[in-house]
C-alpha cells in the first residue's frame, strides 16, 4: 500500500523490476523477443500449450512450488475457467514472473519484490486453521480436511489494487461460500473475518522495526459478500500451488474490491455478528474503508481512482486504462449494495 503520495515516487520505485528488465531487453533485442512475450500472455495462445484444458497452465521453466502428494491429487483435476464473463475475462493476462514478482505481502517487507525475495524459510504445509465464532462446526481443522470435499476450479479474474495498479490472474481454487456453508454459520452470523499467520521467524516483515501493520494481518466480508458467486478461496494459481508470495496455502480473491481486501495465509475465520476491525481501515480509516470497493467516482485522499496502470507495461499493452464501477463485475454484484452512498461506505 502506497504511505507516499504517487507524485512523491519515482519511477524506478514504482516500476516493476520484470518490466524494467523487459523493457531493456526490448531495446537491445529488438521486436523479435517483445512479440514472444505478448503472445505467451494471450489466453488464446496459452491454451495452445494447455495442460489439463487451463486456460493459464504455468509457463515451461518456472519454479514449481512444493506440494504434498495429497495436493498433487487435488492439482490433477481442474476444472478450467469457461469463456465468459464473469469467471474469465478476454483481457490479456499478466505473465507468471509478474504475478509472483510483484507482490503486497507486507508480512514479508514492505518492497514490491520483498514478498518474493524473503518467503524462502516459510512453510505453508502442514497449516491449519481455526473456524470460529456463531458456527455450528468450530474446531481446527487441518488443510487438507478444509479442501478435501471441494473441487477445484481455474478463474480468470482482474485484480485492482488501491494503488492503481492492476493484473489479470489465473487463480485455482473453489468459491468462498462452499467452505463457509462445510462449517454451518448460525443465523447470528453476520459478518465473516480472516486473520493471515504471525510467524516472525520465517516472516521477516513481521520481526522489522520498520511495520506499521499491527499483526495479524485481518480482513473481513459482509456475509452476503462473502457468499456471492465470485467470492473465491485461491489455493493455486497458473495452474499450480500458491507461491508463498501469493499466499500460500490459502488466501481469499474478491475481484471486486480492492487488492487489500484479499487477504493472504488464512489461519482463521471467524463467524460474528458485528463488523469486525480490518487492518487498513484501523491504520487510515480515511483512506482504506471496510467495504473498499473498486470505484472511479470515488477517489483516494490523495490519488484519483478512475484509472489504472495494467501490468506489465509492454509497447503492445495499453497500460493506462480507465478504471470500471466494481471492477467491472457490476452486473454481479452491484446490487449488494443497492441504496448505499457509496462515497461513504467506501
Ligand atoms: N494479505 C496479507 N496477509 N498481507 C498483506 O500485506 N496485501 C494485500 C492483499 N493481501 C496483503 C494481503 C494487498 S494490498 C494486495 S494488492 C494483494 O494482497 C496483492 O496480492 P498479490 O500479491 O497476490 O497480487
Amino acid at each position: 500500500m502506497l504511505i507516499k503520495k504517487p507524485s512523491d515516487i519515482k519511477p524506478s520505485e514504482i516500476t516493476p523490476e520484470s518490466v524494467y528488465r523487459s523493457r531493456r531487453q526490448f531495446l537491445n533485442d529488438g521486436s523479435k523477443l517483445l512479440l514472444g512475450a505478448a503472445a505467451g500472455a494471450m489466453p488464446g495462445i496459452a491454451n495452445a500449450q494447455n495442460r489439463g484444458g487451463l486456460k493459464a497452465p504455468a509457463p515451461a521453466g518456472v519454479p514449481r512450488p512444493e506440494a504434498a502428494s495429497w495436493w498433487a491429487d487435488k492439482f490433477a483435476d481442474i476444472k478450467p475457467a469457461p469463456d465468459a464473463e464473469p469467471y474469465f475475462t478476454g483481457e490479456i493476462i499478466t505473465p507468471y514472473e509478474d504475478v509472483t514478482r510483484y507482490n503486497n505481502f507486507y508480512e514479508f517487507g514492505m518492497d514490491k519484490s520483498d514478498p518474493s525475495s524473503n518467503s524462502g524459510e516459510y512453510k505453508a504445509d502442514p497449516w491449519s486453521v481455526e473456524i470460529a465464532g456463531e458456527v455450528a462446526r468450530p474446531g481446527n481443522y487441518n488443510l487438507e480436511d478444509i479442501l478435501k470435499p471441494h473441487a477445484l476450479e481455474e478463474r480468470i479474474y482482474r485484480l485492482r489494487c488501491v494503488e492503481a495498479w492492476s493484473m489479470v490472474i489465473p487463480w485455482i481454487g473453489f468459491p468462498l461460500a462452499d467452505l463457509i456453508k462445510q462449517f454451518e454459520p448460525t443465523s447470528k452470523a453476520k459478518y465473516v473475518e480472516f486473520e493471515t499467520l504471525v510467524d516472525p521467524d520465517t516472516m521477516p516483515g513481521i520481526r522489522s522495526r520498520f511495520a506499521i501493520v499491527k499483526w495479524p494481518y485481518r480482513e473481513g466480508l459482509r456475509m452476503d459478500e462473502a457468499m456471492n458467486p465470485l467470492t473465491f478461496m485461491a489455493v493455486g494459481l497458473y495452474g499450480d500451488v500458491l507461491p508463498a508470495q501469493n499466499g500460500a496455502p490459502m488466501r481469499l480473491v474478491v475481484p471486486w474490491k480492492y487488492g487489500f481486501k484479499s487477504i493472504k495465509s488464512i489461519v482463521k475465520i471467524n463467524f460474528r455478528e458485528t463488523m469486525p476491525n480490518t487492518t487498513w481501515n484501523d491504520l487510515q480509516a480515511q483512506e482504506y474503508g471496510f467495504f473498499a470497493n473498486v470505484n472511479p467516482a470515488v477517489h483516494h485522499p490523495r490519488w484519483r481512482q478512475d484509472t489504472e496502470r495494467r501490468l506489465p507495461q509492454t509497447l503492445f499493452s495499453r497500460s493506462r486504462i480507465d478504471t470500471r464501477l466494481f471492477n467491472g463485475y457490476a452486473d454481479q454484484v452491484a446490487s449488494l449494495y443497492q441504496g448505499m452512498d457509496l462515497a461513504r461506505y467506501y
